[in-house]
């Protein structure tokens, strides 16, 4: 019988918990070790799973030469520095979202891809939905057309959560960087990954967190403090590709907004689709608008379904039997269209790509 392959996580906190129960599913791996800076966190989970191996510092767990694999679901300020030390050390790497902060630390981790030739793939999560999923099957038949308006929003009222996401200097920025970095992937990926040409953006900070408000829970990270906000509370962008195409895009963490809400929409010459609250298809028959709606067990996002597809397909590319649809070329993209995002809202310019 062929071995498990062994896997690590390192960063125990809240979404690692997605990533263990997904590794815990798939038969054709086991959890092998947990690294947290916080020792208790990762003893937990290494009882709770029984992981015989647990680490507070990364570069021990990455010399234990048993373990073939690792999912970084730490701070966004160290995924450069952990990818290129995992892939030095001969490990597969499975690095959330974003692939880092800056655009100097995605060509290192580039780099490092080429010069190992080892396997990294990025955790954008939402390309494994199954409504994603369906609906590729649809773009890639042509029944969409040719793709040449995005749209995507992402409004939280009240949903900064403190701690290191609201501290630039451990997330690199506020909700674009955190949550706009889904719908802008999603909807560049569903596209056919166009050239960018230029993007023009604006951030605000005019909110703040919020602090102020009574009576109304939200979300708040274990390091809340109320005294530390350097992220913006909402981005806009208007990105534009060489191939004509557009997507506009608002994200906020703090808005004067009746309800939070969310929009995906994308737009074809043949159909289009509505991808949020569930996939909604829309195209034209016999001088007739059609609204399809997909029969699919989850037509929405639905995070575990969706963490559970994106783990097995990792541990599939780890055995060789699929490649990653979303390589390291797909991180590097992001980083750079979310660093001229916010060059541009600082400059007041639109920030044009070669
Ligand atoms: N795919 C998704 O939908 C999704 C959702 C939430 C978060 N994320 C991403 O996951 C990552 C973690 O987010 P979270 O919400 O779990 O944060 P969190 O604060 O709950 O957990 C992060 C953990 O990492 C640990 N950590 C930080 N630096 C470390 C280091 N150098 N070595 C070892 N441990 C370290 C912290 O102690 C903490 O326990 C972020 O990059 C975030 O963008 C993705």
């Amino acid at each position: 019988m062929m071995s498990k392959l062994k896997i690590a996580i390192i960063g125990i906190g809240s979404i690692s918990g997605s990533h263990l129960n997904a590794y815990h599913s798939n038969s054709k791996c086991q959890l092998w070790a947990v690294c947290d800076l916080n020792k208790k966190r990762a003893s937990d989970a290494a009882e709770k799973f029984n992981i015989p191996h647990v680490y507070t510092d990364y570069r021990e767990l990455l010399s234990n030469p048993e373990i073939d694999a690792i999912s970084i679901c730490t701070w966004n300020n160290s995924h450069a520095e952990i990818s290129i030390a995992a892939l030095e050390a001969g490990k597969r790497v499975l690095c959330e979202k974003p692939l880092c902060k800056t655009v100097a630390e995605a060509l290192l981790v580039e780099e490092a891809v080429r010069r190992t030739g080892g396997l990294l793939m990025i955790g954008y999560v939402r390309r494994h939905a199954s409504s994603i999923e369906v609906l590729k099957k649809f773009i890639d038949a042509g029944e969409l057309g040719e793709i040449y308006y995005a749209k995507a929003s992402l409004l939280r009222r009240l949903g900064n959560p403190g701690g290191w996401f609201s501290d630039k200097e451990r997330s690199g920025g506020g909700p674009l960087i955190d949550i706009g970095v889904h719908v802008i992937d999603l909807c560049w990926y569903l596209m056919g990954r166009p050239k960018v040409q230029s993007v023009k953006g604006h951030t605000y900070h005019k909110l703040g967190n919020r602090s102020n408000i009574e009576n109304f829970n939200f979300y708040q990270a274990a390091d809340y403090d109320a005294n530390h906000n350097t992220v913006e509370d909402i981005a806009n962008a208007l990105i534009t590709f060489e191939n004509g195409a557009s997507l506009m895009v608002d994200v906020s963490f703090s808005l004067h907004a009746q309800q939070n809400s969310s929009l995906i929409n994308i737009y074809g010459d043949k159909g289009g689709a509505e991808i949020e609250p569930q996939l909604s298809i829309v195209t034209e028959r016999h001088n007739t608008i059609l609204n399809i709606e997909p029969q699919i067990s989850h037509p929405g996002f639905e995070f575990a379904s969706s963490f559970q597809h994106e783990i097995d397909h990792f541990v599939n590319c780890c055995l060789g039997t699929e490649s990653p649809i979303s390589p390291i070329e797909d991180g590097v993209e992001m980083i750079k269209i979310l660093n001229a995002i916010y060059q541009s809202a600082e400059d007041g310019r639109e920030i044009q790509f070669k």
